[in-house]
């Protein structure tokens, strides 16, 4: 490559001198966009070659544009390829670099396109991409999942209400829960996917173009579903963006409860599950200390996809039709927001298999909060108590085993019917942690036959997913 290369604007005619250099360097945005290179070399190669079919372009134009463009992917590949602030952004760094390879053939290339149905373009392509790389890894973490909660359809654990101990539930059934929220972000981003896959290209600046283009022709080139229906909406529209956003927000915030779980059961006052010493760190201070750091830090990068999604929110708001210098602004949060999810989906995928329960600590937890209170009250219910009355009857059971150190398991026949005199010897059969879970024998109940189905039917639709 030579040294004196052409940097010159391509649209520097009507401009009387340089552009300053501050400006140059705040109005960039080479520095972040150039990630969509191969997206915008695939949107050249489309508009080409219907360029070609058009009558625009002849023959050996175009194969001239498809071996330049074919080159300079390979040079960006290697890393030879020079990106030049000058040249402002992406698109430009690649039309200058193609003319500089064809020559004035190069210059053809943007007939009948502009820069803001290309980068309206180019981002589609790159979140379309994105979007199919993260639900590889949402459905390889949601498989972790289910299949953590197949071995442990049967391991008791007390179920909470406001972090109070509540009722028995198997450990499997928490995880499925977790495998629901996930469930409903991978439907959220395809939702996003189906709605954003369709093709700005031909839009132009903002109008359209006098050339007699064929834009279902680069749509169907470039994968789209069609090609947009206003060329006005196709420029500005950024929600493609915002939706994507949100759902990562919501993706983000139910890993970040999940997170918050582990970090508990990994305390030594819960001492729910162990985490493997590779996803945890120690204290520089605390030779006793083995962190959660990777729940944590999942935990905490919340924050930053919240702030891009009010970004996005924000740039938008108010804005007038069409194109914006704003929307540049949009690349950032959006990338980011791609970078942070792709790197919690991994540490989650990678260390949910390596979970470790501690079933008898779980166990030991259920028995000790009074976990089967509500058992006691629907055997009185049967027993013919109306359900206040027999509230109030558990009520007090619980409170002599407070002050008795006795679960309501411990405490003898003859104690249980000073509190009502209904209790019959078959109390025991409700009031331990396994008659209670497997009682609650119905569709989404955490009986562990329940359990066991629900976690095959999830298994079977993730099998599902990855055919379809
Ligand atoms: N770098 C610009 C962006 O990201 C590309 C579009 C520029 N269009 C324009 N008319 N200045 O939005």
């Amino acid at each position: 490559m030579s040294d004196e290369r052409d940097t010159s604007k391509l649209w520097g005619g009507r401009f009387g001198e340089a552009t300053d250099a501050f400006v140059q360097r705040f109005t960039a945005s080479v520095g972040f966009d150039r990630r969509m290179a191969a997206q915008d070399i695939a949107g050249s190669l489309a508009h080409a070659r219907m360029l070609r079919s058009a009558g625009v372009l002849d023959d050996a134009e175009l194969q001239s544009i498809e071996d330049g463009l074919g080159k300079i992917a390979a040079e960006i590949e290697d890393g030879s390829f020079r990106w030049s602030v000058e040249l402002e952004d992406v698109h430009m760094n690649i039309e200058a670099r193609l003319t500089e390879l064809i020559g004035v053939t190069g210059k053809k290339l943007h007939t009948g396109r502009s820069r803001n149905d290309q980068v309206a373009t180019d981002i589609r392509l790159y979140l379309r991409a994105a979007i199919d790389d993260l639900a590889v890894e949402l459905t390889r973490l949601q498989r972790g999942l289910v299949e953590l909660a197949l071995d442990n359809c049967d391991t008791i654990m007390p179920g909470f209400t406001h972090l109070q101990t509540a009722q028995p539930v198997v450990f499997g059934h928490h995880l499925l829960a977790w495998n629901e929220m996930l469930e409903r972000d991978h439907g959220r981003l395809l939702d996003c996917r189906a709605r954003m896959n369709q093709s700005p290209l031909g839009a132009a600046a903002l109008a359209g173009t006098t050339y007699p283009i064929d834009r279902a022709m680069t749509a169907a080139e470039l994968g789209f579903e069609r090609p947009t229906a206003n060329s006005l909406d196709s420029v500005s529209d950024r929600d493609f963006a915002i939706e994507f956003c949100a759902a990562g927000a919501l993706l983000l915030t139910h890993l970040s409860r999940m997170s918050e779980e582990l970090v508990l059961w990994t305390s030594a006052q819960f001492d729910f599950v162990t985490l493997p010493d590779r996803f945890c760190t120690g204290s520089s201070i605390m030779p006793q200390k083995k962190n959660p750091d990777v729940p944590e830090l999942v935990r905490g990068k919340v924050g930053r996809v919240n702030g891009h999604l009010v970004s996005l929110l924000t740039l938008m708001k108010s804005q007038p039709l069409a194109y914006n210098k704003d929307n540049q602004e949009d690349k950032e949060p959006l990338f980011d927001t791609v970078d942070t999810l792709s790197d919690c989906l991994r540490a989650f995928a990678d260390m949910v298999p390596a979970i470790e329960p501690n079933a008898a600590a779980m166990r030991e937890a259920a028995r000790r909060g009074f976990s089967t209170a509500t058992d006691l009250a629907d055997y009185l219910v049967r027993a013919g108590l109306p359900f206040r009355d027999a509230h109030d009857v558990v009520g007090r059971a619980v409170a002599h085993g407070v002050d008795s150190g006795q679960d309501l398991a411990e405490m003898d026949l003859a104690t249980l019917q000073g509190f009502c005199a209904e209790i019959g010897e078959d109390v025991y059969d409700v009031l331990t942690l396994e008659g209670s879970v497997a009682a609650r024998d119905h569709l989404g109940g955490t009986a562990p036959a329940q359990v066991r189905a629900a976690a095959q039917r999830a298994l079977a639709a993730l099998d599902a997913r990855g055919a379809g």
